[in-house]
């Protein structure tokens, strides 16, 4: 599969920026700009502050488009909704450890699947919330926001987190990628690579930017 060793640097355009009156066209527009993944945010209104868009647009793009769906599950049951997000065509899945569900089955039940296994934590959640499944997991994924929106600012007191992650990566022989989303941009895209990042996921920068394949690339040079 493209883009599966984490020693490359992945851009994850999140379609939440986009103009969602021309999904088609703007899911075009990230992959001609040269998008390595569609990061895909998936709210459900009560386990954030917000609501985006669920299975049916997720399938509606993977039936148009070949770009590696990342699909970030920020709702309460991943678990019970878990199944309609298979169905859709994700090639990854990523859920909250801070969600009301057995984390470990349903990593298993994804993996299960043949789809990738990623699991997330808040910026106010420990590195510990994880550990127990890092052997689990094909993808951790470090919130550098507070989940809910896009557009605010990348948080740099998570960033010992991601350091950690990659050291128990190399000490313990796992493999997981480390992504990290929220307010990241040329500016903040090398302290999080720096600490260990390797997948960034780009709303804001990318999809509002004037020119988004010139974004990408300083989003992947910096
Ligand atoms: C935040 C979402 C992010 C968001 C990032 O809840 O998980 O993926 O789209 O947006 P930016 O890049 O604008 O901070
Ligand atoms: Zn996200």
């Amino acid at each position: 599969m493209k883009h599966w060793s984490y020693s490359d640097r992945v851009i994850a355009p999140s379609l939440l920026a986009a103009d969602f009156t021309r999904i088609g066209e703007e899911t075009t527009r990230a992959s001609q700009s040269g998008a390595d993944w569609l990061h895909l945010d998936v709210m459900d209104g009560h386990f954030v502050d917000n609501i985006s868009f669920g299975p049916a647009i997720i399938q509606a793009i993977d039936l148009s488009h070949d770009l590696f769906l990342d699909v970030h599950l920020m709702i309460s049951r991943p678990d019970h909704y878990l199944d309609r997000f298979i169905q859709a065509g994700s090639d990854l899945i990523t859920v909250h450890a801070e969600a009301d569900h057995d984390v470990s089955k349903t990593l298993t039940r994804i993996r299960n699947a043949g789809v990738k296994a990623g699991l997330a934590i808040n910026p106010a959640t420990p590195l510990s919330a994880a550990e127990p499944y890092l052997d689990q997991i094909d993808l951790l994924l470090v919130m550098t926001v507070v989940p809910g929106f896009g557009g605010q600012s990348f948080m740099l007191e998570t960033m010992p987190k991601v350091e950690q992650a990659a050291t128990w990566r190399t000490e313990r022989n796992l493999a997981y990628h480390i992504e990290v989303d929220g307010g990241i941009d040329p500016e903040t895209a090398p302290i999080a690579a720096a600490a260990g990042a390797n997948v960034l996921v780009a709303g804001s920068s990318t999809f509002k930017a004037s020119d988004m394949a010139a974004a990408i690339t300083s989003i992947r040079e910096a």
